[in-house]
């Protein structure tokens, strides 16, 4: 037997037709597969315990969370197993706090919107790793560190501390947060996991099996990044944009580790730091993607690769080769000086042409 309990948010107001819908389908479809359970909905939220035999359970779920009348779908509790039913007599009892007057379901009430309100936003500030243990019902602070092979993406927008010092605070802010979105976007889309933001950095890593999306992920945001400054308007941030992206492939410890205050669910070693290093060195090497020589070779697609000759990284004993695409859009890199002198004559510009 497995119970689940989750909240999820409305995706436009809960009628009472819309509740009896669901309903109807729910009696049905959970009788035919004993599955039983209470569904309430107060406000924007819905809160549902469904229970059952697991296979049962885990297909109703998968059919509800690809219901577009609600999303954010938080799991709060996942038993199983779990010996008896709370509610054996209901294939889904339905209920809509909002019509009750009575002051304790009104404070129960209250106190669902307000727990699915807070999950929603703690669920935003955390780790998509964290988020799938919670919904697997694994308690993440006993999870094992563990040694792992992964390819490693270290990314960062080429020379963001010095253009934070020329901009309103707002529109970096907002610079930063472009960058991360479409560098996360194309991470999750290929198959990798973004581990990390630290200011403009992002430290994503991918299964070892997907070196080639990890490269496909930097190719689609340098693409992307190309259009966004095209269509940036004069003197704006977006004129500006661009990134550097370190891959390496190796051994890494993936586990908890923190303090008392904060922990995180992340992945430590030589692997990462060398991501790291490689990263700083594009704006050197003026190329936009640097990799690793193990990278390269455990590549399936055919990619033109252009050798940008040994390299002896800090922490390293020796020099040693690496690698970037043959490819006009990582070749598309400007040094920190080179965006300096942009930003300046660009600004100088904007002032002499611009009546504001
Ligand atoms: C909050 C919420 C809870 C739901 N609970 C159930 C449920 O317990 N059982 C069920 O069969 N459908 C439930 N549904 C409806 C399903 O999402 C789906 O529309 C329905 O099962 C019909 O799916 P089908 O068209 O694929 O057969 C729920 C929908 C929402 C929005």
């Amino acid at each position: 037997m497995k119970r689940i309990t989750y909240v999820s948010r409305a995706s436009k107001p809960i009628s009472q037709a819309t509740l009896d819908e669901i309903a109807t389908i729910s009696i049905q479809n959970n009788g035919r597969v004993n599955v039983t359970g209470i569904l309430l909905s107060g406000g924007d939220f819905f809160f549902q315990i469904l229970e059952g035999e697991e296979e049962a359970v885990d297909c109703a779920l998968d059919r509800i969370s690809k219901d577009s009348r609600h999303c954010e779908i938080q799991i709060l509790k996942l038993e199983n197993p779990t010996l008896n039913r709370q509610f054996p007599d209901w294939s889904m009892q339905t209920v809509r706090l909002d019509d009750m007057n009575d002051a304790l379901v009104q404070a129960a009430r209250v106190m669902l919107a307000n727990l699915a309100e807070s999950r929603g936003i703690l669920a935003r500030y955390t780790q998509p790793t964290i988020r799938n243990f919670l919904s697997q019902g694994i308690n993440p602070l006993k999870a094992p560190c563990q040694l792992e092979d992964k390819v490693v993406l270290f990314g960062d927008i080429a020379a963001f501390d010095l253009l934070s010092t020329f901009y309103p605070t707002e529109e970096v802010a907002e610079h930063a947060s472009c960058f991360l979105e479409i560098l996360s976007t194309a991470v999750v889309r290929n198959g990798g996991e973004v581990n990390k933001y630290m200011g403009s950095k992002v430290l994503a890593y991918f299964p070892i099996n997907h070196v080639d999306q990890a490269i496909r992920s930097c190719v689609e945001v340098l693409h992307a990044i190309k259009t966004l400054r095209a269509n940036a308007a004069q003197c704006r941030l977006r004129n500006f944009l661009y990134c550097g992206f370190g891959l390496t492939l190796g051994p890494v410890i993936e586990g908890n580790f923190g303090s008392s205050f904060k922990l995180d669910y992340t992945i430590l070693g030589n692997t990462v730091n060398m991501a790291a290093r490689l990263e700083s060195m594009t704006r050197l090497k003026g190329r936009a993607l640097l990799l690793e020589e193990s990278v390269k070779n455990a590549c399936r697609e055919a990619w033109r690769w252009e050798d940008v000759g040994p390299l002896q990284l800090k922490g390293q004993a020796t020099s040693s080769p690496y690698f970037s695409l043959e490819d006009e859009i990582t070749h598309d890199m400007r040094s920190v000086d080179e965006i300096l002198e942009q930003v300046v004559s660009t600004t100088e510009e904007h002032r002499r042409n611009c009546p504001c």
